[in-house]
């Protein structure tokens, strides 16, 4: 075949340097489980640069509570962690300075009652007489098992009443994923939440949907009007979604070996992704109005049954290999990992959406730890054309069209097509065109974790989950992970560094088709 063409767009205008206009009011964001990674690896660096932007208030303030720590030891942790962020870098050391002057710490336990009264003294020394004008933003950055206790103690100290949504002192709160174990677990916490707050103050964040990529997945959908004709089942033959990563567990086996990837990326990122491919166009950019049509992709998607896992998917482990070179060793031999663990590293999934426009349209999921490199997309393949009037060579077949909307990294979208190679015969090459952000706008975007806490801070809740799509979303993965653990025997292994176990590429071969290699 013949080496792919690339040919590049350009921006046909200067966009890039508008002023964004949206800037929050004044509010205190109270971090729970602040000495955790999350705080020091995101959290503080997107705030820090959101600051430094000028897109938070000059009373922004942070309070940290964990269980020991102070100001100043918080202070300088966070700090270290800003000066070596990237999003942050080439940001006015003053400003910087003076984010880090309004980080405050409430040291306790959790479960003590003690730390609440004291966090309601830091925000009473913080909010002064401006408390019924500022707003409060609680994020849950905590082992799912203290939700339960944390969000009844916020409710009932009064630090986080139920209150409307358009009061100046409104009262958000953000949960990280896993929501919830399962479809009954989810439930269950909504339960919870909904007996202390009002929907409206809950966000559930997937830092997926904050990524500048998958929201322009919405704007190269809705506001071109080349796409829509082609995106159904008459013209899309298959779609890929794909996450792989080239780390393995790191420091998380805890958490892992509970989660598993069908939990970690499954359950959340891949199928936000599908949601937002399949769906249908929304009436307005409106919270409601775009997750009311991503909630009805997934209560598309057909039901697996567990006997028909084996069938419908694939799972792995990542045994012994080498990235990049470098011999990594294997799940099992990974710290805080049983030897005899079962938890898959990587799975593959074929989901069908039964509805008007997709039916018949296989899309294949696929996610893994120890992959060749770290890659998330989403490729689009159109059918080939119904009769070809030209001669093909020997062995050489027709490409079909793939849109491939890189996520990451290097983001940006690419349209496989054929072209004639220039001479007197009639010879098909496929050529690549390309858009690269990097190329157009330059690498300054906000990361995923600021576009979503500048989002909450202004209630904005149309890149966070709502209840019933999270519920939708676990209806979809319960029978997969239930399927699984009901067949017995040892899990595949993967060698670390390949693309997978055998059964994955067995899975999208019986639809005649191959995974990408992003
Ligand atoms: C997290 C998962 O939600 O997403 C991790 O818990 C995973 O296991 C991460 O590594 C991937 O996120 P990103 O933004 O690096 O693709």
């Amino acid at each position: 075949m013949t080496a792919p063409l690339v040919a590049e767009c350009a921006l046909e205008a200067e966009h890039a340097a508008a002023p964004p206009s949206r800037r929050a009011g004044p509010c205190t964001m109270i971090i729970f489980g602040a000495s955790g990674d999350l705080t020091r690896r995101k959290l503080i660096p997107a705030l820090a640069h959101l600051d430094c932007d000028g897109l938070l208030d000059a009373s922004f303030a942070v309070i940290g509570v964990g269980r020991s720590g102070n100001d100043g030891e918080f202070r300088r942790a966070m700090r270290e962690a800003i000066d070596t962020a990237e999003e942050v870098r080439g940001t006015d050391p003053a400003a910087r300075a003076r984010f880090i002057s309004r980080l405050r710490w409430v040291a306790g336990d959790l479960e003590d009652g003690a730390t609440y009264r004291n966090l309601a003294e830091c925000l009473r020394a913080i909010e002064g007489e401006h408390a019924h004008e500022r707003g409060r933003l609680f994020y849950l950055a905590i082992p799912p098992s203290l939700y339960p206790d944390v969000i009844r103690r916020l409710s009932s100290s009064g630090l986080a009443p139920r209150v409307s949504d358009d009061r100046a002192a409104w009262v958000r709160i953000i949960i990280e994923k896993p929501f919830g174990h399962d479809e009954a677990s989810a439930r269950e916490l909504d339960r919870l939440l909904n007996s202390a707050f009002s929907e409206r103050q809950v966000f559930r964040i997937d830092h997926y949907l904050g990524k500048e990529t998958v929201q322009n997945l919405l704007v190269l959908r809705f506001a071109n009007s080349l796409f829509e004709p082609i995106w159904n089942r008459d013209h899309v033959e298959q779609v890929q979604i794909t996450a792989c990563e080239s780390v393995g567990v790191e420091h998380r086996a805890s958490y892992y070996e509970e989660a598993g990837v069908l939990r970690d990326m499954f359950q959340n990122h891949l199928l936000q992704l599908l949601t937002l491919t399949a769906m249908e166009p929304p009436n307005t950019f409106a919270a409601d109005a775009v997750r009311n049509e991503k909630t009805k992709v997934l209560g598309a998607i057909r039901p697996i049954t567990p006997e028909l896992v084996p069938t419908v998917s694939a799972i792995g482990q990542y045994a012994t290999g080498a990235i990049d070179g470098t011999p990594v060793r294997g799940y099992r031999e990974e710290p805080g990992v049983s030897p005899t663990s079962r938890v898959p590293t990587f799975a593959a999934l074929r989901l069908e959406v039964a509805n008007w426009r997709w039916e018949g349209v296989p899309f294949f999921l696929r996610s893994g730890k120890r992959m060749p490199r770290r890659a998330t997309e989403i490729a689009i393949r159109f059918r080939r054309p119904p009769h070809l009037m030209f001669p093909l060579r020997d062995r050489e077949a027709l490409e079909p069209n793939v849109l491939v909307i890189r996520i990451q990294p290097n983001e940006g979208i690419s349209l496989r097509f054929e072209v004639k190679v220039p001479g007197v015969d009639v010879r098909l090459a496929p050529v690549r065109m390309l858009f690269s952000y990097a190329d157009a706008f330059g690498t300054t975007s906000h990361s995923a974790y600021e576009t979503l806490l500048l989002d909450c801070m202004l209630g904005d809740a149309t890149l966070f989950t709502r209840a019933d799509a999270v519920e939708a979303a676990w209806h979809v993965i319960d029978p997969v992970i239930e399927g699984w653990a009901r067949l017995s025997g040892d899990i595949p292994t993967y060698e670390a560094g390949s693309w997978g176990p055998a059964a994955a590429h067995a899975l999208i071969a019986r639809d005649g088709a191959r995974w990408r290699e992003p």
